[in-house]
């Protein structure tokens, strides 16, 4: 399972990428206009983009089709791994396949029913993002989402990769994984939730203990 990292933070984008952890990167404008603060919010992409090989998603944020095409290009001319963001609406959809038509993926956000998954996917969207947490909290399944999508791909061979958004705990990133979806895009205080087990705490601490406990026992004097 390919992990993307739900950020516009410089600093944690480039810890995880320094681990080698994370295949790509999310974004959204919520994201961004935090993160860029004065910047241009271009600049901040560019750098994200040469922080990781993979893909970057940027969202577009205009409504109609026109502007939403004007903005993808713009989005594309930063960098080759920049994949355009598309909300889920019919002049979205229109967006995703003129851009395809031109070699430029989309990642198509603010899906929450599987059905809304294989409209995307038909437009031609490179990836479509299910929000599981979002749908959690309204009190439905969000995973149900990423269960059908699972299913009606693999019927159809639609190669259109399924990305688990608005990820809540790692709970959350282990279902997804069973699943089969394609991707997990975690924030980053879920990626380090996944490196947390108390019994390695509790382990490394009492290895420690009998290592200092050994090493004061050949100091003591005969
Ligand atoms: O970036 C899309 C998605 O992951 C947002 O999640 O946490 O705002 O529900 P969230």
């Amino acid at each position: 399972m390919k992990f993307f990292l739900d950020t516009a933070s410089l600093k944690d984008i480039s810890w995880a990428a320094q681990a080698g952890l994370i295949d790509g990167v999310t974004t959204n404008p919520s994201l961004l206009a935090k993160q860029a603060g004065d910047l241009d919010p271009k600049d901040v992409l560019k750098e994200i983009c040469s922080l990781v090989e993979g893909p970057v998603s940027a969202e577009v944020v205009a409504l109609d089709t026109d502007g939403m095409l004007r903005e993808g290009g713009e989005l594309a001319k930063i960098a080759d791994n920049i994949v355009v963001k598309i909300p889920m609406t019919e002049a979205g959809m229109v967006a995703v396949r003129r851009l395809a038509v031109d070699g430029i993926k989309t990642n198509v956000t603010l899906c929450f029913s599987s059905v809304q998954c294989l409209i995307a996917a038909k437009a031609g969207a490179s990836y479509v993002s299910p929000f599981i947490g979002r749908l959690d909290e309204v009190d439905q399944e969000g995973m149900d989402v990423i269960r059908e999508a699972r299913v009606i791909f693999d019927n159809y061979q639609i190669a259109t990769q399924i990305l688990a958004a608005s990820i809540r705990h790692p709970r959350h990133v282990v279902e997804a994984a069973m699943i089969g979806a394609d991707v997990a895009t975690l924030p980053p205080d879920i990626l380090k939730k996944l490196l947390l087990h108390p019994l390695t705490d509790r382990g490394l601490e009492q290895f420690l203990a009998d290592w200092n406990n050994r090493v004061a026992r050949a100091k003591a004097p005969v």
